[in-house]
């Protein structure tokens, strides 16, 4: 594939080409940026009816979005939030999360708990760490601490009993967390490098929990030993049990961001330690190559062709994560901050659609608009959001209930077991079930000829 050194080709063919959106932004204006920002969030939001809370509209067919996007969007407006000022949605950011925490406090409510896989259990215990980062408010209910939260999701996972137990695959993270959904014996990177990213993440809150921390490296170096992640640090989607030796090689951005971050955390938490470096230099600059082409975000495995409403959300994470790498190894800006502010020209460019003529497209480097929705319309914002520095005092006065002491921790510390729903919730065909990387498995052999090298 193509691969640019420097971006000055595409900025000069963006400023001379001007911006054509209704929809404008200065990606040197952090003023322009939040502006921008703030209507694309709207627009976001307008997606949102609140009919069952924390949820956009679905799954499919009800609606055309799986549960996991619930918690993506929280994550998203926590960072929206943080990164603006704008606490106008706190009440609905809020009252999502807490809506789906799950019986077990662990983000698997009984109405989909039957249809979640560790990937979309993870991304909602991202929600969870946002808010914990960020200083949220809340939870403000049976003594909890959002991290309390974080720390149910990150124990489930690490149990056995969402692991592989032997073969050459062993104690990889299962895409699905019950047996009888289809993709049970597919072992996702996805599902790895959230738990990972998690898990990093968690552990620096924590103080520097060294168990955790230490599972982080058990993941990185099992997704390397498999060559999930291969040599050249491309990240690819996944593979079957029990041998797990024919390895899926479509590409994600959001697995691939999540892997970025989760390793630039571990090379902070350990002082820029020479085993994470190396890691963390190759992801960044193959993201980089892989995702970037023409300093413009793409989602490579399905743009070309047709992406499904999940792979939509995909580019939010690939921005998000790249500026919290920035953040935390701050050598690595050199290599990030062009591409960022490349690829945000290009996203806000394409927010010329629907009926307010401002909804953003999926197709960037099209510089057109294509395929409107809360996947786009969270992408664009990401993008964004990804060019602002975290303002760290946003209600940090109103948010002691997040540090606060917690008490006990009402979650009962549950095996992955414990949440197994009723015989009722088991979805009647879980061959077309939910997950976040369900369309990129299933799809694999449409896509398989747009996998990289
Ligand atoms: C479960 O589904 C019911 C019926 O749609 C809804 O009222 C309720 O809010 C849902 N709960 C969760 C946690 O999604
Ligand atoms: C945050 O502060 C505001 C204003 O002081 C208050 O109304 C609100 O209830 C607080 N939120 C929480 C969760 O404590
Ligand atoms: C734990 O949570 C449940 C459900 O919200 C609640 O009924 C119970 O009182 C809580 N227990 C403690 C010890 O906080
Ligand atoms: C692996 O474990 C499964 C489930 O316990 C068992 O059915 C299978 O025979 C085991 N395979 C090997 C190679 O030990
Ligand atoms: C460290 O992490 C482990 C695994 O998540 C957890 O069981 C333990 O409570 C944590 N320790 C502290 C001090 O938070
Ligand atoms: C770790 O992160 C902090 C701020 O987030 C930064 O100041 C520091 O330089 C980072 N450490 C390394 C080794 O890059
Ligand atoms: C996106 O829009 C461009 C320009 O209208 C068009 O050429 C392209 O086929 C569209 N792509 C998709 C995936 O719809
Ligand atoms: C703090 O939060 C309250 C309610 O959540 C809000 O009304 C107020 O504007 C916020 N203050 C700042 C500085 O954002």
């Amino acid at each position: 594939m193509a691969r640019f050194s420097s971006n000055s080709f595409v900025r000069l063919f963006l400023s001379a080409t001007g911006v054509v959106a209704s929809l404008t932004v200065n990606v040197d204006d952090a003023a322009s940026v939040k502006k921008a920002a703030a209507l694309v969030a709207e627009d976001l939001m307008s997606f949102y009816t609140g009919e069952v809370p924390g949820l956009l509209p679905g799954p499919p067919p009800e609606g055309d979005y799986y549960p996991w996007t619930g918690g993506a969007i929280w994550a998203a407006m926590l960072d929206y939030r943080s990164r603006t000022g704008d606490t106008q949605y706190d009440d609905k950011i809020s009252q999502g999360l807490l809506w789906q925490r799950g019986s077990n406090n662990d983000f698997l409510p009984a109405n989909w708990s039957a249809t979640a896989g560790n990937d979309d259990q993870a991304i909602w215990g991202m929600a969870a760490l946002a808010a914990a980062e960020t200083g949220f408010a809340g939870p403000g209910v049976d003594n909890l601490k959002w991290l309390d939260l974080v720390q149910n999701v990150f124990d489930e996972q690490s149990s056995d009993a969402r692991r592989v137990a032997n073969g050459s695959c062993a104690g990889g993270l299962r895409w699905q967390i019950f047996t009888f959904n289809s993709g049970y014996n597919y072992i996702s990177t996805l599902a790895n490098v959230a738990y990972a990213n998690l898990g990093a993440r968690l552990s620096i809150q924590d103080g520097k929990n060294q168990t955790q921390a230490k599972s982080v490296e058990d993941t990185f170096n099992w997704l390397q030993t498999s060559k999930f992640i291969d040599a050249k640090f491309n990240v690819y989607d996944g593979a079957s049990v029990p041998e797990c030796d024919q390895v899926n090689r479509v590409q994600t951005s959001f697995a691939a961001g999540l892997a970025v971050e989760g390793a630039a955390v571990m090379y902070n938490a350990t002082s820029g330690e020479k085993k994470w470096k190396n890691i963390l230099d190759g992801l960044v600059q193959r993201t980089i190559d892989v995702f970037f082409p023409d300093g413009v975000a793409t989602e490579v495995a399905c743009e070309p062709s047709q992406c499904n409403t999940d792979m939509t959300f995909f580019k939010y994470f690939l921005h998000r994560s790249l500026a919290s790498t920035m953040k935390v190894a701050p050598y690595t800006t050199s290599l990030i901050q062009p591409v960022l502010k490349t690829s945000a020209q290009a996203a806000v460019e394409s927010c010329t659609g629907g009926d307010n003529k401002r909804m953003c497209g999926l197709v960037w480097s099209a510089h057109g608009n294509n395929h409107t929705g809360a996947g786009p319309q969270m992408s664009v914002l990401g993008a964004l959001l990804s060019l602002l520095p975290v303002e760290t005092a946003v209600n940090a006065s109103n948010s002691s209930s997040s540090t606060g002491t917690s008490g006990t921790n009402n979650a009962t510390t549950s095996t992955a077991g414990s949440s197994e729903p009723s015989n009722s919730n088991t979805p009647k065909n879980s061959g077309a079930r939910s997950g976040v990387s369900a369309g990129v498995v299933l799809g694999s052999l449409l896509l398989a000829s747009f996998a990289l090298n």
